[in-house]
């Protein structure tokens, strides 16, 4: 039994001295020890920099296999003369249109279009006039048969001389300036604007609709009487 208790107040002894020396030497005003030190400062990877732990070594990598930007649709018509095919025969305009859309489209046109095809569409772009750029069609080109899907076609991939212009324009956009196009065909093939004909068929529905709403609505206020 004593053994063991001299043994113990031994211990507490060290114990004693031992931490003692320790906090004796603490000084509040130098840095205290760290242990582990990536803990509290990470190694920060450089936006551009070269790290090993990442592929190729760079922070910089491409996004994964068909990833698409925010508000970017996938096209489904492929870049093939069968693609354009079947993209002048099916593809539809899915905006309304509108006095809005309308000007709007004039006004991306005339950024993006005007300078090649010109602002009749005739074919007589400053460039044209100019002599900088050949071989650009009217719209009323009989032998090209322009519809929605044909000019959504075109600025996706562009076709031959003319460049895409899927990077500078949005869905939106394009769609737009489609409107704008058809309305220019019409006009220089002597027909009533594209827009117009549209407008009336839509006003001519809708007068179908609230005719038939309308003799709903009597019959409903008939039968509340
Ligand atoms: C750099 C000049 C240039 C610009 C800018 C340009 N185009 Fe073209 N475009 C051409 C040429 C050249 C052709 C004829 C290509 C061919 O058939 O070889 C063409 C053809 C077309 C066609 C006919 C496609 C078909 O099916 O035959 C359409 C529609 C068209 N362009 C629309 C547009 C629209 C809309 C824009 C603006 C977003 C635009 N283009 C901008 C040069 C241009």
């Amino acid at each position: 039994m004593k053994i063991t208790n001299m043994k113990n107040s031994i211990n507490i002894a060290v114990f004693i001295i031992i931490s003692m020396s320790l906090t004796s030497c603490f000084n509040k005003k130098t840095p205290n020890y760290r242990y582990m030190p990536n803990m509290y400062t990470s190694v920060s990877l450089e936006t551009n920099g070269e790290h090993e732990i990442l592929p190729n070594e760079q922070v910089n990598i491409l996004p994964v296999e068909g990833t698409i930007s925010r508000g970017w649709k996938p096209y489904d018509y492929e870049n093939t003369i069968e693609g354009k095919a079947l993209a002048t025969a099916e593809l539809k305009n899915p905006l309304e249109v509108t006095d809005k859309n309308l000007e709007q489209g004039k006004e991306l046109y005339t950024i993006y279009c005007g300078v090649c095809h010109g602002d009749k569409g005739d074919g007589q772009g400053i460039l044209v006039k100019r002599e900088k750029f050949l071989g650009i069609p009217s719209y009323a080109d009989k032998g090209r048969n322009i519809t929605d899907g044909s000019i959504y076609h075109a600025m996706m991939y562009g076709l031959n001389s003319m460049g895409s212009h899927a990077s500078q324009t949005d869905e939106k956009d394009r769609w737009q300036i489609t409107m704008h196009v058809l309305d220019l065909k019409a006009s220089l093939n002597g027909e009533p604007l594209w827009s117009d004909t549209q407008k009336e068929s839509m006003m001519a529905s809708e007068d179908e609709m609230s005719e038939n709403k309308s003799s709903e609505e009597e019959t409903t206020s008939e039968e509340q009487h």
